[in-house]
């Protein structure tokens, strides 16, 4: 072997650096450091959890020349395959159609196979790309599934190769660790590693809007999730991999959020990332303006912006999906709330009783009226779940609403454009509007109407 080569480039994975973001939340008295995960030779962190994988799975009897299956965003197939490459497999993956083609034709550039599925449909649905992997992986001869959702190989891999590479690089002398989270495997994995070692170190989840986690973690609610464009972050149902209670702080972004942070990442520190590395620093920025201490934030990266060039990196994409800010589109949900303007909201706390519940119902003419203690949203009650109640004799007129709660409604944000919100009341009645972690607002359809109705002019009647 020559001297300072390697012997393939699957040694190249990992050693990646950490950096000093110098203008991204420089108004904060925080300093925030980025780990480039995107610098891995399969072009994100996944290339360590597919090492992992491969090895367990070979370690278990797995031989050369067998087929791997999995369902992925495109990054842990692209990892895959490059170690397919190298240690000859043959692979199929399995995608939701919401990923960009560029993840698409990276893996076929590998020779993988690959099956796209609907991203609006439920994980359970045989069409979902979660039942589509497990039905190929029975399907197929001398397969491995490498089943990344629920492989404690996953989180293993972040506990046994990214935490203590990022410990040794910075002996420990950072007071927060940040990241996105899909699968959990990062965040589980690293978070179990610091907190081993520094207990007092925090540990923040970023989650978009849309996604299941935040809500759970602050609420223990799981409310409805709809369809968001950010990749590889956010689920709509709970991984075994995902840990979290490992999670001091749960931050959450949006789309627009997410992708113009993306955008200054490469233009103002010149860090070429994806999607997810932008709703990464926004959320570790908004934990900093939050925390409002002086402190160190590791933020981490997971992948390179090249696969997102007909996306986030295309202004046109961006407009149309109402992104940049010179397509304002119809609105957002903060005009919504402009217009119906004098009608406050109404809530009541989880201690009062039912009996205050229908009264409040009765008095604001409403259906429905969110539970919420010191700002914080426990979930709602509508007439229907009262009427339940009291019909079926399991509650009184006397009893604490809160123990009548339900989580029907989806999550949504001021900045929530109005196009998805009609996606969004489509499948929910109710969409709740947060802002900093407070209950700000509500929108029903009804809202949706009378908002669209007024920018249109009055409404006129033939005849
Ligand atoms: C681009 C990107 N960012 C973040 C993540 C989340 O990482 P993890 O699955 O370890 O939570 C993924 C996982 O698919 C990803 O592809």
């Amino acid at each position: 072997m020559m001297h300072g080569a390697l012997e393939d480039i699957t040694k190249a994975v990992g050693h990646t650096p950490i950096i000093k973001l110098r203008k991204i939340g420089a108004d904060c008295p925080a300093e925030i450091y980025v780990k480039c995960e995107f610098l891995n030779p399969g072009g994100s962190h996944k290339d360590r959890l597919a090492a992992n994988l491969l090895n367990r799975a070979e370690e278990g009897g797995l031989k050369p020349g067998g087929t791997i299956v999995e369902a992925t965003s495109g990054n842990t197939g692209a990892s895959l395959a490059l170690l397919a490459a190298i240690r000859g497999y043959k692979c199929i993956f399995v995608m939701p159609d919401k990923m960009s083609q560029e993840k698409i034709a990276h893996l076929r550039a590998f020779g993988a196979k690959v099956v796209v599925c609907p991203t609006a449909v439920e994980p359970d649905d045989p069409r979902s790309y979660y039942s589509v992997s497990k039905r190929l992986a029975t399907e197929t001869e001398n397969v491995f599934f490498a089943n990344q959702y629920h492989n404690p190989a996953n989180p293993e891999a972040h506990y046994t190769s990214s935490a203590p590479e990022i410990w040794e690089q910075t002996r420990g002398e950072f007071d927060a660790f940040v990241a996105g989270m899909g699968t959990g495997g990062t965040i589980s994995g690293c978070g179990k590693y610091f907190k081993e070692r520094k207990p007092e170190m925090q540990i923040v989840g970023v989650d978009p809007v849309g996604s299941l986690y935040y809500d759970f973690v602050k609420s223990g609610r799981i409310t409805k999730p709809f369809s968001y464009k950010v990749e590889g972050i956010g689920e709509d149902f709970f991984p075994t991999t995902m840990n979290l209670k490992i999670l001091d702080d749960i931050v959450r972004v949006d789309d627009k959020e997410c992708f113009l942070t993306t955008r200054d990442l490469t233009r103002l520190e010149g860090l070429f990332v994806g999607g997810s590395g932008g709703a990464a620093v926004a959320g570790a920025v908004k934990y900093a303006r939050a925390s409002g201490k002086k402190q160190r934030i590791l933020v981490f990266l997971c992948d390179a912006g090249h696969k997102y060039m007909s996306k986030i990196f295309n202004d046109e994409w961006m407009r149309e999906n109402g992104f940049l800010d010179d397509a304002p589109g119809i609105g957002t949900v903060s005009d919504i709330l402009t217009a119906k303007g004098s009608r406050n909201l109404v809530t009541v706390p989880s201690d009062s009783s039912v009996r205050t519940a229908i009264d409040t119902l009765k008095t604001h003419g409403i259906s429905q009226v969110p539970v919420v203690d010191s700002g914080t949203l426990r979930g709602i009650v509508a007439e229907i779940h009262l009427l339940r109640h009291l019909i079926t004799g399991v509650k009184t007129l006397d009893s604490p609403v809160g123990d009548l709660v339900v989580s029907d409604y989806a999550t949504v944000t001021p900045n929530t454009k109005i196009e998805l919100l009609q996606s969004v009341l489509a499948e929910t009645k109710v969409a709740m509007v947060e802002d900093k972690g407070q209950l700000i607002g509500i929108v029903t359809k009804i809202d949706l109407i009378d908002f669209l109705a007024q920018r249109s002019g009055p409404l006129s009647v033939a005849g």
